[in-house]
């Protein structure tokens, strides 16, 4: 949460500043601001309450100066409601320091303490604040900017990125990571700061990562990294796999609906490289040999919302694939549960950011812990996949939208890339059953594709539905998670109640819900499933109609049985059981987009939320 960006270079600050949080809005859109330094030691600074526009069209309406060093921030408050003065940055050493943080300081109420004892007045209700004028005091006993960093950063406690400029240092950005995500671009004679490398791909490719309690200090053209205590560290650089255009919303209405269309490729990229001649192959999986692939006796994964329903996918098919027990468990959960693990255990974790604090915190615990680790994460440089034995990456690109939706395909894909090879590496599955899967999954983008074009009149259907106040979700076994799924973005985009259910757990409670007229989207297995839940879902259809229920079926292409029980049906191309998945979702992701849209909502940036949670 909250997005920030560091600048030192020749060009005007005010635009890299600008141009990287509009970049970085999706971390947080509470209130913008920025700080610029001109050469003339003058520092400037301007922020608002409200979304990046607001700064915007302030800064137009008022220039600042034009500086080449400066500190940008998009904020999603955590300490302090979404105000101007609680806006980022914050001041020190009267007025001539400016400061922005992402994360929490959770000592930073003894600070203040010590600080109003000692006579500081504060402006603000964040924590962040207190950094400022800590950071303040101590560079007015030294004159050094980065050891003023490194005496502060010791004495606090929490998850925090910051960055500092003080008018006595033009062309210095210091910055300090703990937990939060940084990232350096290294630029020609100019180089940036960032939450992540969306803040500056407009200017550079190169990128270095930044690892836990470092500090580094940027100038137009030199890059210090030290730890904590001042040593200096070994960085790795690395190039950015995308470039500025693909986070771009390129004519489409909303990111959300250019990234639903982008499901097809998320899937084929994920693929891409990953199945030679009909088999999964996985040639770079760090520690995870087969020979400790082979040793592994039980999977837990790990992550979060729409991460998280992925996830259960995951479990399903590796059990049957690989017979091995999976369980799934949310990832701030996952610690305070006592989890048991070895180094039989292997904790995979799923993350479209790498970056969320929950996730990120409980593969930390589980490496401590000796389990094995993998990352299946959509971002480079990212902090989860630094913290496992090995990364599958997913090849989405840049995700923008808060709401994740082509990065849910392509985890559902590398999770069950992964089941596969499992499978293969352990003799679970024939050589003609792992062919059979592989061609599937392969036949999946084009079929995403139909569904997309067979899902035109889904905005109609949202249409109609604008004032519905609530949606149930029912799905079994795969269909499950994705009936999770269908609820979750309706919640997060529409603002409406929505629930998924287990098909199964209607009679056990949640069927007195049903009234009618009643919204209740179903999504019915296939009837050549060998299973007998196709059945069993009709029957659980008949059921909610006959008590009034208006019924949407995501069903197979010439589902008869599904047909007299529904009031709309929307077809999806067949697939074997588990991969249906991949298509139902689709519809429900248009669904919430058209019903938001519907009523006017900003589907990009829905109301409290930020598409990173760095913040625990
Ligand atoms: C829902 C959504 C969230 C994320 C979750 C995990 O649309 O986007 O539920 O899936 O916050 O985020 P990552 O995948 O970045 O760990």
């Amino acid at each position: 949460m909250c997005g920030i960006v560091g600048y030192v270079g020749p060009n005007s600050s005010v635009t890299v500043l600008l141009g990287g949080l509009s970049r970085l809005q999706y971390r947080g859109y509470d209130s913008a601001g920025i700080a610029v330094l001109g050469t003339d030691g003058v520092l400037e600074t301007r922020k608002h309450a409200g979304k990046l526009q607001v700064l915007i069209d302030d800064v137009d309406a008022l220039p600042l100066i034009d500086g080449q060093t400066g500190i940008g921030h998009t904020r999603w408050a955590t300490h302090g409601g979404p105000t101007d003065a609680n806006a980022h940055p914050h001041l020190g050493d009267d007025g001539k320091l400016a400061l922005i943080h992402n994360g929490i300081i959770e000592n930073f109420a003894p600070l203040k303490q010590e600080l109003l004892d000692a006579g500081e007045t504060f402006t603000s209700d964040t924590d962040s604040e207190v950094a400022a004028i800590l950071v303040g005091r101590a560079f007015r006993e030294s004159g050094d900017l980065t050891l003023a960093m490194r005496q502060v950063v010791a004495r606090l406690e929490g998850a925090f990125t910051l960055l500092i400029v003080h008018q006595d240092r033009p062309g210095e950005v210091v910055g300090a990571r703990r937990i939060s995500p940084l990232v350096i671009g290294l630029g020609d004679g100019e180089n940036f700061l960032g939450s992540d490398v969306a803040a500056f791909v407009e200017h550079t490719r190169r990128a270095v990562e930044i690892g836990d309690d470092q500090i580094v200090t940027i100038r137009p053209d030199s890059v210090e990294v030290t730890d904590f205590a001042g040593k200096a560290v070994e960085t790795r650089e690395y190039e950015i796999a995308w470039d500025a255009s693909a986070s771009e919303k390129g004519g489409w209405s909303s990111f959300m609906r250019k990234e639903i269309s982008e499901e097809p490729d998320a899937v084929y990229n994920t693929l891409l490289g990953r199945v030679v001649d009909g088999a999964v192959a996985f040639p770079d999986l760090g520690g995870l040999t087969d020979e400790v692939l082979g040793s592994i006796d039980r999977i837990v994964i790990i992550a979060c919302g729409t991460a998280a329903y992925a996830g259960m996918l995951g479990k399903y098919a590796i059990e049957a694939w690989a017979r091995i027990p999976v369980e799934v468990t949310l990832s701030h959960e996952f610690r305070y549960s006592g989890p048991i693990l070895n180094d039989r255990t292997l904790v995979i974790s799923v993350s479209q950011s790498g970056e969320t604090i929950d996730t990120l915190m409980a593969v930390k615990y589980a490496k401590v812990e000796g389990a094995r680790g993998l990352s299946i994460c959509n971002t480079q440089g990212s902090s989860i996949p630094r913290e496992s034995d090995a990364v599958i990456y997913t090849h989405a690109g840049p995700e923008v939208a808060v709401a994740s939706t082509k990065a849910f395909v392509a985890q559902i894909t590398a999770l069950y890339l992964f089941g596969l090879h499992l499978a293969a590496v352990r003799g679970s599955l024939s050589a003609a059953q792992l062919t059979r899967n592989v061609e599937e999954l392969q036949a999946i983008p084009a079929k995403i594709a139909e569904v997309l074009v067979a899902s035109e009149g889904i905005g109609q259907l949202a249409g109609w539905m604008a004032d519905t106040r609530s949606v149930l979700f029912l799905g079994r076994h795969v269909g499950y998670p994705i009936a999770l799924e269908g609820a979750l973005k309706l919640k997060e985009l529409a603002y409406i109640h929505a629930e998924g259910f287990a098909a199964g757990e209607l009679k056990h409670g949640p069927i007195a819900l049903i009234e009618p007229g009643q919204i209740v989207f179903v999504i019915v297995p296939s009837p050549r499933d060998p299973s007998s839940l196709h059945s069993k879902v009709v029957s659980n259809i008949q059921e909610i109609r006959a008590r009034g229920a208006r019924v949407i079926a995501i069903a197979e292409k010439g589902d008869a049985a599904v047909l007299p029980y529904a009031d709309e049906v929307i077809p999806i191309p067949l697939a074997a059981p588990f991969f249906e998945p991949l298509l139902a979702v689709v519809p429900l992701h248009i669904f919430a987009l058209e019903l938001a849209t519907a009523k006017g909502l900003d589907v990009d940036q829905p109301r409290n939320l930020a598409k990173s949670v760095t913040v625990e």
